[in-house]
C-alpha cells in the first residue's frame, strides 16, 4: 500500500518509518529543503529513541522515500496524511494555515480518488475546513475528481514515540464512509492482526477525541501540582499522598507526578485551544482554563524556590539540569525550563545549564547568555544552588558528596521530586522539592 505524509517533524517521520516498518510503501514530504537533504543523507533532524535504526532500515529497504513536492508521489499514493504542525495563534486557537496549505496541494494535485488524512491535532470542525479549500482547488482546475477526508489524530508520546506508535493503546479513526473504513483498515491492518484496538467513528467526535485526552493528562497534572503546593502549606507529603490517591484503581498512577509544570509541543497549545473553543461556542472551559492558570503559575515555581531561599540573586550562580520539557526528547518547545532561566538571568544570576540531549535546541533559545557545561558536575562547580529541570536518567543518583565539595552554596531545588531528601542532608546540602 502506498501513502505519502506531509509534514515530516516528531509525528510525521515517526508514522512514516512505522507505516514502512509494517510493510507500507511511504513517501514523506517536507517543504523544509535541509530537512529531507538531512534524511536524505541518512541523518535524522531529531533526537528520539530508535528512529534512527528505524529509519534507516527502511530507507534502505526502499519502503520509505523523502521529497519536498508532493507531486513526486501524489499519482501513486491512496492516501494522504497530513502531520504538519498546528502551533498555537495570537488568540490561542490552533493555527491551521499549514494543514490548509497542505489541503490545498491536494486539490491542485490529486487525478484520482485518494483520502486526505489529518494526523495533525484539529479542532473541531477543521474537517470542514480541509474539504473546502481542496474542493476550491478542484474547481480552479475546473476537474471533478472523487476525494474523501478524514481524521486520525496521533497520541504517540515523545520519547516513547515508537512504541506508542508501534503499540498504540488504541488507533481512533474518523471516517464519513464504509469506503474510507475499508482503506484505513487495510492500512491498519498489521495493527489489528496484534489485537490493538482501532476505534472508528465520526470526525468531529475524533478530533475532540485527542483533544479531550491532552486536556484530561494536563488536568490530572495540575491537580496534582494544586494539590503538592497545598501540601507544602500544610505540612503534607505531596509524594505520600500520590501514592495514596494512585494505587485507588480509578484514579491510578500515571500522570499524577507533582513537579514543575507541563510544556512541550502538546499540552501548552492543545489546553489553549480547547478552552478557544469553547469561548468560540459561548461556553466557558472552567476546568480548562483552571488547568492551563495553575501550569503557568507552576513553570515558575523553581524560581520562586530559588529565589526565596537565596534571596538576591545579583551574581549568584545556578545550575540547571535538564532543558527539554521531559526526558528522552531534545525538544524544548514550552518547556518549564526557559521560564525558570530566563527569570534568574533578569535576576542578574548566572546560569550554567546541562542537559544530555537538547543543548544544540537551548542555544537556539538561549544564545550565549548562558553557560553550556560538558556534563553534570561540570555545570555545578561553584554554584550557589542547582535546580532539576528534567528528569533524565543519568541525574537521577548523583554523587552528593562530590557535588557538596564541588559547589560554592549548599541548595539542591529539585523540580521533579526524584531525590532522597535524607541522603542529601547526610552531606550538607539542603533539599527543596515540590510538595514535600
Ligand atoms: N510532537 C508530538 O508529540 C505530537 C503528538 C501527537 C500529535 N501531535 C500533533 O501533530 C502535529 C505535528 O506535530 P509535530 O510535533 O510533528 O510538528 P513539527 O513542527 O515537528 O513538524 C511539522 C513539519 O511540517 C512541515 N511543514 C509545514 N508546512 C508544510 C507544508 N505545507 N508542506 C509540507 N511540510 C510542511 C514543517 O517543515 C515541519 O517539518 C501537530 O498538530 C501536533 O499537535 C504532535
Amino acid at each position: 500500500m502506498k501513502i505519502a505524509i506531509v509534514g515530516t517533524g516528531y509525528v510525521g517521520l515517526v508514522s512514516g518509518a512505522c507505516f514502512a516498518e509494517v510493510g507500507a510503501d511511504v513517501t514523506c514530504v517536507d517543504v523544509d529543503k535541509t530537512k529531507i537533504d538531512r534524511l536524505r543523507r541518512g541523518e535524522i533532524p531529531i533526537y528520539e529513541p530508535g528512529l534512527d535504526a528505524l529509519v534507516t532500515r527502511n530507507a534502505t529497504e526502499g519502503r520509505l522515500h523523502f521529497t519536498t513536492s508532493l507531486a513526486d508521489c501524489i499519482d501513486d499514493v491512496e492516501l494522504v496524511f497530513c502531520a504538519v504542525g498546528t502551533p498555537p495563534g495570537e488568540d490561542g486557537s490552533a493555527d491551521l494555515s499549514y494543514v490548509e496549505a497542505v489541503a490545498r496541494n491536494f486539490g491542485q494535485l490529486i487525478n484520482r480518488y485518494c483520502i486526505f488524512v489529518t494526523k495533525s491535532t484539529v479542532p473541531v470542525g477543521t474537517s470542514r475546513i480541509v474539504r473546502t479549500a481542496i474542493e476550491e482547488e478542484l474547481r480552479k482546475r475546473g476537474v471533478e475528481i472523487d476525494f474523501e477526508v478524514a481524521s486520525n489524530p496521533e497520541f504517540l508520546k515523545e520519547g516513547a514515540a515508537i512504541k506508542d506508535f508501534m503499540s498504540p493503546d488504541r488507533v481512533v479513526i474518523g471516517i464519513e464512509s464504509r469506503r474510507a473504513q475499508s482503506v484505513m483498515e487495510r492500512l491498519y491492518r498489521p495493527f489489528l492482526l496484534n489485537n490493538f484496538r482501532v476505534i472508528f467513528m465520526d470526525i468531529p467526535s475524533a478530533e475532540m477525541t485527542k483533544y479531550a485526552a491532552n486536556a484530561m493528562l494536563a488536568t490530572r497534572i495540575s491537580f496534582m501540582n494544586d494539590i503538592a503546593n497545598l501540601c507544602e502549606l500544610v505540612g503534607a507529603d505531596a509524594g505520600m499522598v500520590r501514592k495514596g490517591i494512585g494505587t485507588d484503581a480509578r484514579i491510578g498512577t500515571k500522570f499524577l507526578y507533582p513537579g514543575c509544570g507541563y510544556g512541550g509541543s502538546c499540552f501548552p497549545k492543545d489546553v489553549r485551544a480547547l478552552a478557544t473553543t469553547g469561548r468560540a461556542h459561548g461556553y466557558r472551559m472552567a476546568i480548562i482554563e483552571a488547568v492551563e492558570e495553575v501550569n503557568e503559575r507552576q513553570k515558575e515555581i523553581v524560581y520562586r524556590k530559588l529565589r526565596s531561599a537565596l534571596g538576591d540573586l545579583r551574581g549568584k550562580k545556578i545550575a540547571i539540569w535538564g532543558l527539554a520539557f521531559k526526558p528522552e526528547t531534545d525538544d524544548m518547545r514550552c518547556a518549564p525550563s526557559v521560564p525558570v532561566i530566563n527569570r534568574l538571568l533578569a535576576d542578574g544570576a548566572t546560569v550554567s545549564v546541562y542537559d544530555p540531549v537538547a543543548a544544540d535546541e537551548a542555544r537556539k533559545v538561549f544564545g550565549d547568555t548562558v553557560t553550556y557545561a560538558c556534563d553534570m558536575y561540570d555545570a555545578a562547580v561553584d554554584a550557589d544552588a542547582v535546580a532539576l529541570m528534567t528528569e533524565w536518567k543519568q541525574f537521577r543518583m548523583p554523587s552528593w558528596r562530590v557535588l557538596a565539595k564541588s559547589m560554592n552554596g549548599n541548595l539542591i531545588v529539585d523540580g521533579r521530586n526524584i531525590y532522597e531528601p535524607a541522603e542529601l542532608r547526610e552531606e550538607g546540602l539542603r533539599y527543596m522539592g515540590i510538595g514535600r
